[in-house]
């Protein structure tokens, strides 16, 4: 990051700016490609914070709406951004800057434009995914006509691949930080000059708000300090290479991009990308297929066929409810629909009423082998069955498809706050 090649030979690249070494930094490269590059950095870290406040706010409040709209307009400009940037890409005749071998350019050059492809995709992907689940999509004042009808499968499908490119890009960009840990050592050549312009900005500004996103899975307060480790490891690492090349004269090499490096890197790129697909399932127990959806239970047994066991009135949530609710809960909400309407399914069936009822037997849902089995023994959902759900759902039914986005719940204090949570948010309401 911080090394400054010293008396860099300047080939007459495309780049005016020779106050600041761009041209040395980036020989060959467009001034629009290096414009767009950077825009792309900040539009993307400035959404890929969005989205992590997105999916941590309550869907029960007004702001989760507002922040949806700006997850809509930033993407757009990402798409937009991703377009300029490719279309410079496809004319730009970039060289290695001095120093820099041929094959770990090539590699670079791999990380980024797989990145900027999955730029372009991710958006169309999520206009699919928005109106699959029935979501106007609004741009500011514009609301987009909706192309699809809402449908489940596709839903699924979308959305896991919507979710699985921001997992690539995870990986991506690690591999891009530590790509540049080994170049900027061996050739002094960083997350600046080892990637075409702007890449390592957007793998270090993406990477930092995934740690932040890591570290706040249930309440804010470590994400500072986790990014503080991070950006503190960066800059050690930016200091040895600095200190290591100092005085030392760039070292000429072979600047030839040969085919094979670049089919190697290519391969590679996409081997990282199959990697993150993998993302969505690790994390939230999703598959882009939906099981086939139950039309109705076996055994006379219906939603809602069991009268309502919750007392009328419940007290309100005390201090302690309020934190487990910000803390945990919001991730109950994030993957539950709690309202009536039985066939508004997310990746979990919709909850509401569901105290006192059988397990698995929310119509319209595909629930998993080991839920069938459940409903099939009369598994009935109480304070108890439920406590012991949550505190470990591989457990207490192994084989089933849920798993508690941030953790299971030890806690039987924690349990009880939930239940109690549970009861409020889908107690029946006539
Ligand atoms: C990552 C998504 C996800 C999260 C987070 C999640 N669930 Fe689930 N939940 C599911 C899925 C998927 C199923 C269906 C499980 C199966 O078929 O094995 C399910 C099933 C259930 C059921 C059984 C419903 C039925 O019809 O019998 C209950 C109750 C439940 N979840 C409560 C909770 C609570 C309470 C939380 C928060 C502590 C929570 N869930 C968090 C995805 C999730």
């Amino acid at each position: 990051m911080a090394e400054k090649p010293r008396a860099p030979p300047r080939p007459s690249g495309a780049l005016p700016y020779s106050p600041l070494m761009l041209s040395a930094l980036w020989p060959g490269y467009s001034r629009t490609g290096l414009l767009a590059g950077w825009l792309l950095a900040l539009l993307y870290v400035t959404h890929a914070g969005l989205t992590a406040t997105l999916a941590r706010t309550d869907r029960a409040l007004p702001l989760r709406e507002e922040l949806r709209g700006w997850h809509y307009v930033v993407g757009t400009l990402l798409f937009a951004t991703a377009l300029v940037r490719l279309l410079a890409w496809l004319r730009e005749r970039p060289r290695p800057p001095a120093g820099l071998p041929a094959s770990a350019f090539a590699w670079g050059r791999a990380l980024a434009f797989v990145a900027l492809l999955l730029m372009l995709f991710a958006p169309l992907l999520g206009l699919l995914y928005a109106w699959a689940d029935g979501l106007a999509v609004r741009l500011g004042p514009v609301t987009l006509p909706a192309l699809v009808e809402r449908d489940r499968a596709l839903w699924q499908a979308t959305g896991y691949f919507h979710s699985g490119l921001g997992f690539m890009l995870v990986v991506l960009n690690l591999a891009t930080l530590l790509t540049a840990a080994c170049t900027s050592l061996r050739f002094r050549h960083g997350l600046l000059s080892a990637f075409p312009p702007g890449h390592g900005a957007f793998a270090f500004l993406g990477f930092s708000s995934t740690v932040h996103a890591f570290a706040t899975f249930r309440s804010p307060e470590p994400g500072p300090v986790a990014v503080a480790v991070f950006w503190a490891l960066v800059a050690a690492w930016a200091l040895a290479a600095w200190v290591l090349h100092r005085n030392r004269a760039p070292v000429p090499r072979s600047r030839i991009v040969s085919p094979v490096a670049r089919a190697v890197s290519a391969l590679g790129a996409v081997l990282l990308l199959g990697l993150g697909a993998l993302g969505p399932y690790g994390m939230f127990r999703v598959t882009p297929f939906a099981a086939p959806a139950d039309v109705a239970a076996e055994g006379g047994v219906e939603w809602h066929s069991r009268p309502a066991v919750i007392p009328a009135a419940l007290p309100p949530p005390d201090a302690f409810e309020r934190q487990v609710e910000a803390e945990t809960f919001k991730w109950c909400r994030f993957c539950h629909n709690m309202q009536p309407g039985g066939d508004q399914h997310k990746v979990g069936p919709n909850l509401y009423n569901i105290l006192g009822q059988r397990a698995g037997t929310v119509p319209g849902f595909g629930y998993s082998e080991a839920m069938r089995a459940a409903r099939a023994r009369g598994l009935v959902w109480t304070d108890e069955t439920l406590a012991a759900y949550i505190a470990d759902p591989q457990g207490f039914l192994p084989g089933t498809s849920m798993i508690v986005s941030s953790g299971p719940i030890p806690d039987p204090k924690v349990q009880e706050a939930v239940v109690n949570l549970l009861k409020r948010a889908t107690a029946p309401r006539d």
